[in-house]
């Protein structure tokens, strides 16, 4: 079958020309635009994600602000960090890059940013707000997917969509936004019986897993739309997605890449919840 690639490149672009032109009218009408980018400890990947957004912070007209703090920072200091953020009216938008080391508790971490500047979308508050509908940002993973799907003119209402994968940063939110665009959904995880009897099912599959070559081109229906949101390396030290990307495409009708596909998207959404945060904080 002839597969389209969603190119994640090109569709973050787009984005982000809406994004940097946004935020020019505002520098312009005075209002600055600031993200404030907190890394604790040494993560490769993490290290990685958090240059990938200040670079585009630069490239956009958004200034970052990038704290960089030792592994052994205690919880104090990195809370007491967050509250002087929280009163920052430079600072727009906070998030605090995961996962934190061991003796840091997430939870705590994440209920101290103040919801208005909290552009992850991790905060209870706006979790809960994603659920019922009436949201202010939108979990930057779940909702860059979203936006390849609508550039690629993919509409999933009634179709049967199934996302493997059941964490609180991308199944769980995922899951949520295409049951708002009145898509069937099934959440699949760890413990689902018959994982191929469900994938088998899908018109669109979004795996996030986060193990190479785990979507083989069995578990997928002739045509289907694949979305990998894996970000891993195989035996050859490559970086690479969930699924079996040469086997699999045979069988689709579009599918992601990795590197260039949801992973652009995902830092373009977090400038769009920083102007969004920004704009909310500014009354316009
Ligand atoms: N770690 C992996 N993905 C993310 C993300 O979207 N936001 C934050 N803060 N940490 C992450």
């Amino acid at each position: 079958m002839a597969y389209k690639i969603i190119n994640g490149k090109e569709i973050s672009a787009a984005v982000k020309e809406r994004i940097k032109k946004e935020v020019e009218t505002l520098k312009n009408k005075g209002i600055g635009v600031g993200l404030a980018v907190i890394l604790v400890g040494e993560n490769p990947a993490s290290k990685v994600y958090v240059a990938n957004k200040k670079k585009a912070c630069e490239e956009l007209g958004i200034k970052s602000f990038e704290f960089k703090l030792p592994e052994q920072t205690t919880e104090e200091e990195l809370i007491s960090l967050i509250k002087k953020l929280n009163e920052d009216s430079e600072v727009n938008g906070i998030l605090c890059q995961l996962p934190l080391p061991a003796h840091l508790d997430e939870g705590t971490v994440i209920n101290t940013i103040v919801p208005e500047k909290d552009v992850d979308a991790f905060h209870p508050v706006n979790v809960g707000k994603i659920m019922i509908g009436d949201f202010d940002f939108l979990p930057c993973t779940p909702a860059g997917i979203m936006e390849m799907l609508a550039y690629m003119n993919i509409d999933v209402c009634g179709k049967e969509c199934v996302v493997i994968g059941r964490s609180n940063i991308v199944g769980k939110p995922m899951a949520m936004l295409l049951l708002h665009k009145n898509a069937t959904v099934t959440v699949c995880h760890s413990k689902t019986k018959d994982l191929k009897a469900v994938t088998s099912r899908a018109d669109v599959l979004v795996s996030a897993v986060g193990r190479a070559g785990f979507v083989t081109a069995d578990m997928v229906k002739e045509g289907a739309v694949v979305i990998d949101v894996g970000m891993n390396r195989n035996a050859e030290n490559k970086l690479c997605g969930d699924v079996d990307f040469e086997a699999v495409a045979e069988k689709c009708s579009a599918i992601t890449p990795v590197p260039g596909g949801v992973g652009p998207m995902t830092i373009a959404m977090l400038m769009q919840n920083t102007l969004t945060a920004a704009k909310k904080q500014n009354n316009i």
